[in-house]
Formats: C-alpha cells, sequence, structure tokens
C-alpha cells in the first residue's frame, strides 16, 4: 500500500514525561484496547513496511525499551537523555538515520488513532514536496501549533505560546505528524534553535527552515478525531471509548453479528471471522481468534486463545492463554480452558477446568471434571484420547492419560493411565446402612433441643 517505492523510516516519539497521566508507568505503556499505545502508533505504520523503526525513549526508557522487544523486535531504540523538544527528539535518531536514502514519517507514541491511509496520503504528498505535515481543523485550537499556509506552501508553524493574536485565529492546527526526506530532514533539525517561550528545539521549525533553504513544504488535513492524543487519563478513557466504537463498527461492516455491539469489547489484535456471532457482554483480551460462524455466548471472557469455526463457547465461559478450541467443538457454562487443545466435536459443557490438556476429538467430559494440572511447582499434562467419557466430577491428576474410547465413573480420582476402551472406577466403594440416615437425625435433633433449652 505504500505510495511510493523509496525506503521507509519510522521514528516514533516515547521519551516525554506524560506528567498529567498522573502515573509510575510510562504514558506510552497505557494500555487501549488491551494494547500499549506505543503498540497503536507502530501498527498505523506497519502497512507502510517500513525498512527502519526507530522508538526514541526517555522517561521510563527501560520500561519501554523491554516492552517494545516484545512489540517490534525488529526496531530500534534511542535514548533521548533530556527532553529538550520534538525537533531535539528527532534529532536523537540521526546516528540509526545514517546513510539512509528514503523518506522519515515521524509519530507520536500518545496518539494511537492514526489511520494507515493517511500516513499513505502524506507520502503520496511527500512526492510533491520534500517535508509534509499532518494538519487538522480543530474545533479548539488553543495550546496547538498553528499552520501558516500560502496556497499549499506551509510557509511556517507556530506554537500557540509564541503565536499573535492573528495567529490564533488560525484553526488549521498541527497534528506532529511529519513526513520528510530523511536526509533534508536531519540536515534542517540541525539548525533548529531553542529560542522560543518554551527554550525547546521545535520539530514544528523544520517547514520554515526547509522553505528558507529551498526545499518546499505542505500540510495534508485529516479529521480532528484522528489526532486525539492522550494526555490524561480522562482522555485515556475517551480514548477507549472511540477505540471500541470503531472496533464494532469495523466487526460489523465485516460480517460479524453482534445483539449489543456496545457491550463487547475487543483488543487491539482481535480477529473476529465473517458470520461469527459474539452474544451480549463479551471481552477479549489480547491475542484472541474466532473464526467464521463459531458463536461467543454472552459473559464470556477470552484472552490469547483460538476458537475454530462452528465451535460453541460460553455463555460464561473463560479461554486463557493457549485455548485452543477445535471445530464444532462447545466449551459450555462456567468452564475454564488454559494451554489446552479441546479436539473437534469435543463437549466439555458444564462446571470444569481443563488446563495443560488435550482432548480428543468427540470426547465429552462430565460436569466438574477437574485436570489438577498443579503439585505446587511444577505443571503436569493431562490427555485424553478421541470419544473418551469423562464421568462428571472426575478428577485427573496430571501427568496422566486417558486413552481413546475409555472411561471414567463419576466422582473418580484418575491417579493412573486408563488404557483405549477401558472404564476406571476411581472411587470408594458405596455401602447402604438401612435406617441410620432417620436415626443419626433424631439424635442430631436432640443434641440441638438440649443445647436451645440450656
Ligand atoms: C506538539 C507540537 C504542536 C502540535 C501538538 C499536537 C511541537 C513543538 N509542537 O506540541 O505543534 O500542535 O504537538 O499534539 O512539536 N517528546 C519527546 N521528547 C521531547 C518532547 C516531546 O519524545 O523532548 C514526545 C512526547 O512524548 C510526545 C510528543 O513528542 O509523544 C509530543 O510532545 P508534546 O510535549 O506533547 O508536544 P506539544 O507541546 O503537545
Ligand atoms: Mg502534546
Amino acid at each position: 500500500m505504500q505510495a511510493t517505492s523509496r525506503p521507509l523510516a519510522l521514528v516514533v516519539l516515547a521519551a516525554g514525561a506524560g506528567t498529567r497521566m498522573q502515573s509510575d508507568l510510562p504514558k506510552p505503556l497505557h494500555s487501549l484496547g488491551q494494547a500499549p499505545l506505543l503498540a497503536h502508533a507502530l501498527a498505523s505504520a506497519a502497512p507502510l513496511e517500513p525498512s527502519r523503526i526507530i522508538v526514541v525513549t526517555g522517561h521510563g526508557a527501560d520500561a519501554v525499551e523491554a516492552a517494545l522487544s516484545d512489540i517490534a523486535p525488529e526496531a530500534v531504540a534511542v535514548r533521548q537523555a533530556e527532553q529538550l523538544g520534538t525537533g531535539h527528539a528527532v534529532l536523537q535518531a540521526a546516528d540509526a538515520l545514517d546513510g539512509f536514502d528514503g523518506d522519515a514519517v515521524v509519530l507520536y507514541a500518545d496518539t494511537p488513532f492514526i489511520r494507515p491511509e493517511t500516513l499513505d496520503t502524506m507520502l503520496a504528498a511527500r512526492a510533491q514536496h520534500d517535508v509534509v505535515m499532518l494538519g487538522f481543523e480543530a474545533e479548539d485550537p488553543t495550546g496547538y501549533g498553528r499552520m501558516v499556509m500560502d496556497g499549499d506552501t506551509l510557509m511556517r508553524i507556530v506554537e500557540h505560546k509564541d503565536a499573535s493574536d492573528a495567529e490564533r485565529e488560525i484553526k488549521l492546527c498541527n497534528s506532529g505528524l511529519l513526513c520528510a526526506d530523511a536526509s533534508i530532514l536531519m540536515e534542517t533539525l540541525r539548525r533548529v534553535g531553542n529560542d522560543n517561550a518554551n527554550g525547546e528545539y521545535y520539530l514544528t521549525d523544520v517547514p520554515e527552515l526547509a522553505v528558507a533553504g529551498g526545499h518546499s513544504a505542505t500540510a495534508v488535513v485529516c479529521e480532528e478525531a484522528e489526532t486525539l492524543g492522550i494526555n490524561s487519563r480522562a482522555e485515556l478513557a475517551r480514548a477507549e471509548e472511540r477505540f471500541q466504537q470503531l472496533r464494532r463498527a469495523e466487526a460489523l461492516d465485516n460480517g460479524v453479528t453482534m445483539q449489543a455491539p456496545r457491550t463487547v469489547f475487543f483488543a487491539l489484535d482481535t480477529f473476529v471471522g465473517r458470520d461469527a456471532e459474539i452474544e451480549p457482554n463479551v471481552v477479549f483480551g489480547p491475542g484472541v481468534t474466532v473464526e467464521s460462524g463459531a458463536l461467543i455466548r454472552a459473559f464470556s471472557h477470552l484472552e490469547g486463545c483460538h476458537v475454530s469455526a462452528g465451535a460453541i463457547v460460553g455463555p460464561y465461559a473463560r479461554l486463557r492463554p493457549g485455548a485452543e478450541i477445535g471445530n464444532n467443538a462447545k466449551i459450555g457454562n462456567f468452564v475454564e480452558v488454559k494451554t489446552a487443545d479441546i479436539g473437534e466435536g469435543a463437549k466439555v459443557n458444564h462446571l470444569s477446568y481443563v488446563g495443560d490438556a488435550s482432548v480428543g476429538e468427540r470426547s465429552n467430559l462430565g460436569a466438574g471434571t477437574v485436570t489438577c494440572n498443579y503439585d505446587g511447582v511444577m505443571k503436569h499434562r493431562t490427555e485424553i484420547g478421541a470419544d473418551a467419557f469423562i464421568g462428571s466430577d472426575t478428577m485427573l491428576v496430571a501427568p496422566v492419560k486417558v486413552g481413546a474410547r475409555a472411561m471414567t465413573a463419576s466422582g473418580s480420582v484418575v491417579t493412573e493411565d486408563v488404557p483405549d476402551g477401558a472404564l476406571a472406577l476411581g472411587r470408594a466403594k458405596q455401602v447402604n446402612k438401612p435406617g441410620l440416615a432417620v436415626k443419626l437425625m433424631d439424635r442430631l435433633r436432640a443434641i440441638k433441643a438440649r443445647k436451645t433449652k440450656g
């Protein structure tokens, strides 16, 4: 989808203090749609297939860099020891861009809604101009840098604090995003000074200096909502609302049925296939894939799992990381599945825990089946073959195997492997004492009567 064939370097600014978040967690790591803000910024640019990704870190650098190596292991982090401004921040990428012949795109880590299409438009404009900045018509421009245009040319950007009354009337505001020829950008940044109200090196001085140096600069305009930045918890909460609205609309557009979309919560990487149905009050944590035609019933919580076509999950089910639900399998109410393969057509319908296990095709686990996978120190596996029948309230003490077409009697504590086709009886034999229940009850009543008298 890249508009030009030039190599692209992405520079993400993530060094700021984020003071208004009132948090010990660095701002780029605050969560939106169950993913760090930083992951959203990187996802915006991912379709452009940047050949270099450079993230400028500063406040909370250790934590941000640790998260970065999970999100984008190919990215390089460069540190900005002191936060001397957005221009100074981009300049920290100079070494990492040494010898790079292509375009650079600058994004903020705290601006999660930039659409890849908008970056594409900027790259297309970049084919005509050396420097392209992204602007928007602000409903309330207070605080933003104003874009001074002369026809197509972006003459300069003036920060709110430094602007005259006349300049403050300008509605076209700077989002902060920039796309420029990388060497022109770096060469221009070296000439940026800090003679302004904040005493900072402003990235926004680039257009004016570039134009003065004989280069061309322009602005591309997008919707204000797209440039929404996160500065406080209240803004983060509003962003979450917007994120969920966008994802719900997208799911509906893609052919997912939801009766109450407002009660369904998606994560950044949730994938739900066409003709899948999501009942009300379902929460998706990170890493969930639901295939076509699957049904996720009400009040279920899913994370790090895969639900195959035709499977039914819930109501009130919990799928934890590593749950792999096969085609047409059924996971019912109050069932928890973790690191377990549930085979095609298998059923775990009621009140069960299946962890560190594999369940063969068409097997049926009765109500209250528990894989006892943890001995207090280590985890152990339970393997159940195809067409097995696990009686209600069976405790499968792992490591243990139950063979194909084997059965366990209800209430069994299974500590030894069950061969194919065998029935395991692992419970005390029942003894009936005639009349003893009535006698016992009478005795208890008598004791109680004596106690209440005294
Ligand atoms: C910036 C723009 C302003 C624009 C606004 C849009 C400048 C000088 N101003 O102002 O024109 O309207 O964004 O929201 O660029 N950062 C660093 N290192 C620094 C300073 C900032 O990494 O030394 C990062 C921050 O973490 C943040 C981003 O850069 O992600 C923007 O910085 P911020 O201080 O929010 O800039 P604004 O004053 O909002
Ligand atoms: Mg800001």
